[in-house]
């Protein structure tokens, strides 16, 4: 049981591993929050806080009690309490009050699917236990389900919320929170994950002052700039010690996640989908489902709360055949060869790889739209997109044979799509232009050269499935780049009334999700690889359909360092792409070594994306033995425990630790990326060994005890050429 309900208090208690969520209703049917933290077995109304105090300007929405005062579990609006609401409604007299009351409860095993989102699952009923609190605000007739489920052996409780109209009346929903928790004090610091194109998801830590923080995207895409992901930590929190709150959404578009520190400091947190571009109109009878959130608690620091995301994420997120499979390690065309390709190029491009130990090749971007000569072809990125038929010009023997050739290289074939664009320049433009979104009587704004289409209307969606359902058909295809590149604007929608525009954004994300699930139902062995320009949408929201994303369009192995610790705070390594690329490089012009790039690159799922023909002598003997080497480590990196080496300051890493889920192999990959010369030597302490085991290190052949390597740690010097360095150890007795 991790779900109990006292009846005498009116008391719920959530608890898992080690963490106790604890909430309660008053006597008038108001939900307080009580308490989430360590876990907590004495109790808890001996600790309550006092509800009843009357303060200068909070007013009383019954006598005695102020909303502004109390900690609650899902805060409505204009009762008094002017810190944020969870959610606003406005009724069809126009009002915007809403007020809601403990109505019922029921408590299941198991977890049942959101409809039509993604969320966490579990294929056993006995590992999760949910709870559906029902409220109502009587007047409007609204009645609003939090949804509570507990991970009870993983420290993770989920959130969401259906709201549902039971009124005759229309409900004009203009906020829809997934989740929202008072904290009775502001004693904290807010980390998250910031960036832009070419440099996401970097640690950021800062204060908590009065006031509101918040995090957002509102690009029709969780974006490159905010991942949506916050967490409060305790102000001497480290990466191995300390309270952490961590807060994800399983949710690719836009969304606000914020915390707001009150006039009594104390802090509310929220998260959701971004109420700026939405609002949902419920007619009578009609429902609203948020997206969730995956809240974790850790005692054990950021790297705690890490390792429960990545377990839970890799385990109760990702689905499908693919999920407990070790990746294949891939070769890229792009950065190889741009558009600038033919077969014959992809062939001789496979057959290298093949002889590297290479797994799959993918044929990235550049593959069709010509099917006349008076077409332009996909050669610049402003053409075609939305013509999915094969160049002819550059592939004459079509996707099925190409693709036979490719496999005879000995490796599978994977290919680039990018479904959800149109280039004004294709034939799918002039036959529609009313498919893409858009505002009637305005000009559309171009980003990339092209446009997006509406997914909101099922006819698109009906479309991209067929196009990519007939290249997959030939059951050839082992493997997909699913691609976006631009954000939205100009939002609206030629087959939505007027009163549903704003519901434009998030409807596009429902018809997203509705074609994927299409997809990956109908083609289950095919491995689907998300990508947004690099990681414009590396999110837990993708992850359901996709269980690798690409990290980021910059390859540069020391850009990347930072990009993939920064991207550990939540994600597995298991759904990181990570490439060595060419030097110079592309996108940074660094020249780095061949040993360095491998080293960076095999934090994750490793690929090559680069001109293989091009390599020979020392260099290719060098990238064969990388690539024997990663396959017989990849099951500790893709499927073990990650530690970050060195402590305190997040990011700031001298190393990556991996251990197996036995705890018998252990990986150590130390970065000097500066390539300092005349370093001394560190000693690097090792972390999550098991205490009573005896290691050996491979290189030396020395066995050391666990308690060595963890307290006094294990000596290290980089050589100052390679800038990193790899250590193996494996558990003796
Ligand atoms: C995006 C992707 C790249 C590549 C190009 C092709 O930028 O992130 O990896 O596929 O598109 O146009």
């Amino acid at each position: 049981m991790a779900i109990f309900f006292e009846e005498d208090k009116k008391l719920f208690h959530l608890t898992a591993l080690n963490t106790s969520y604890v909430f309660q209703i008053l006597d008038a049917g108001e939900v307080v929050h009580r308490y989430w933290g360590r876990k907590y077995t004495g109790n808890i109304c001996e600790l309550m806080l006092k509800d009843f105090e009357s303060r200068a300007f909070s007013p009383e929405h019954r006598e005695g009690v102020s909303l502004d005062l109390l900690l609650q579990e899902y805060p409505s609006s204009q009762y008094g309490d002017f810190r944020e609401p969870a959610y606003e409604i406005v009724a069809t007299d126009g009002s915007m009050m809403s007020l809601l009351k403990y109505k019922s409860h029921r408590i299941v095993q198991g977890k049942a699917k959101l409809e039509e989102l993604p969320a966490t699952y579990s294929d056993d009923e006995n590992d999760v236990q949910t709870l559906y609190l029902i409220l109502v605000d009587e007047v409007i007739g609204l009645e609003i389900e939090l949804q509570y489920s507990v991970f009870e052996r993983k420290n993770a409780i989920t959130r969401s919320v259906r709201f549902i109209n039971r009124g005759d009346d229309d409900i004009d929903l203009q906020r829809a929170f997934s989740m929202s928790i008072d904290f009775d004090h502001s004693d904290f610091k807010l980390l998250h994950l910031a960036g832009a194109w070419a440099r996401e998801r970097s640690i950021i830590v800062e204060d908590l002052e009065p006031g509101i923080k918040s995090i957002q995207s509102r690009r029709g895409a969780s974006s490159h700039q905010h991942n949506p992901f916050m967490a409060l930590i305790n102000k001497n929190t480290t990466e191995d010690n300390g309270d952490v709150f961590g807060f994800s959404f399983v949710y690719s578009g836009n969304f606000l996640a914020q915390a707001e520190v009150d006039q009594f400091d104390k802090t509310r947190v929220q998260m959701g989908v971004n109420p700026s571009s939405f609002s949902w109109l419920l007619e009578s009878g009609e429902e609203f489902q948020t997206p969730e959130v995956v809240m974790v608690y850790s005692c054990s620091g950021l790297g705690g709360m890490s390792r429960t995301y990545h377990d839970l994420y890799r385990e109760n997120l990702c689905r499908g055949w693919y999920k407990d499979k070790v990746r294949p390690v891939l070769a890229n065309s792009w950065e190889a060869m741009y558009f600038d390709f033919t077969s014959d190029d992809i062939v001789a491009f496979a057959k290298s790889a093949g002889e590297l130990g290479i797994e799959l090749v993918v044929m990235d971007d550049g593959w069709f739209g010509k099917r006349d000569q008076k077409l332009l072809a996909r050669d610049v990125p402003s053409s075609s997109l939305g013509d999915w038929y094969v160049n002819s010009n550059k592939i004459p023997e079509g996707i099925a044979e190409l693709a036979k050739k490719v496999q005879q290289q000995g490796v599978g074939f994977g290919i680039w799509f990018e479904p959800e664009m149109v280039s004004p320049d294709s034939d799918l433009f002039r036959l529609h232009p009313d498919w893409c979104i858009q505002v009637e009587g305005r000009s559309m704004c171009l980003s990339r050269g092209q446009h997006i289409l509406d997914l909101t209307r099922k006819d698109v969606c009906d479309y991209i499935v067929k196009i990519v359902s007939d290249v997959l058909g030939s059951g050839l295809v082992s493997y997909v780049k699913w691609d976006m590149n631009r954000n939205m604007s100009n939002i609206g929608s030629k087959a939505l009334p007027k009163k549903r525009q704003r519901e434009v954004p998030h409807r596009y994300i429902l018809g997203l999700y509705s074609v994927l699930e299409r997809l990956i139902t109908a083609f289950p062995n095919v491995l689907f690889e998300g990508c947004a320009g690099g990681g414009g949408r590396f999110d837990p929201g993708m992850l359901q359909y996709m269980p690798q994303l690409w990290t980021s369009d910059n390859t540069d192995a020391i850009s990347r360092i930072g990009i993939q610790i920064g991207t550990s705070v939540v994600y597995p390594s298991i759904v990181m792409g990570c490439h060595v690329s060419d030097v110079p490089n592309h996108q940074t012009g660094r020249v780095t070594s061949l040993k360095f790039r491998g080293d960076v690159a095999m934090m994750g799922n490793l690929g090559y994306e680069l001109d293989l023909q091009k390599i020979s002598g020392e260099k290719r003997k060098e990238i064969k033995e990388q690539i024997r080497f990663y396959k017989d480590i990849r099951e500790t990196v893709q499927f073990g425990d990650m530690y970050w080496l060195g402590d305190t300051d997040y990011g700031k890493v001298i190393g990556v630790q991996y251990i197996s889920k036995d705890k018998k192999n252990v990986l150590v990959f130390i970065y000097e990326p500066f390539e300092n010369p005349n370093l001394s030597t560190k000693m690097v302490k090792l972390k999550g060994l098991n205490s009573k085991a005896t290691y050996l290190l491979l290189a030396s052949n020395v066995m050391t005890s666990a308690q060595q390597l963890m307290d006094v740690g294990l000596e290290v010097k980089i050589p100052a050429i390679d800038s990193s360095m790899f250590l193996q150890l494996e558990m003796i007795y």
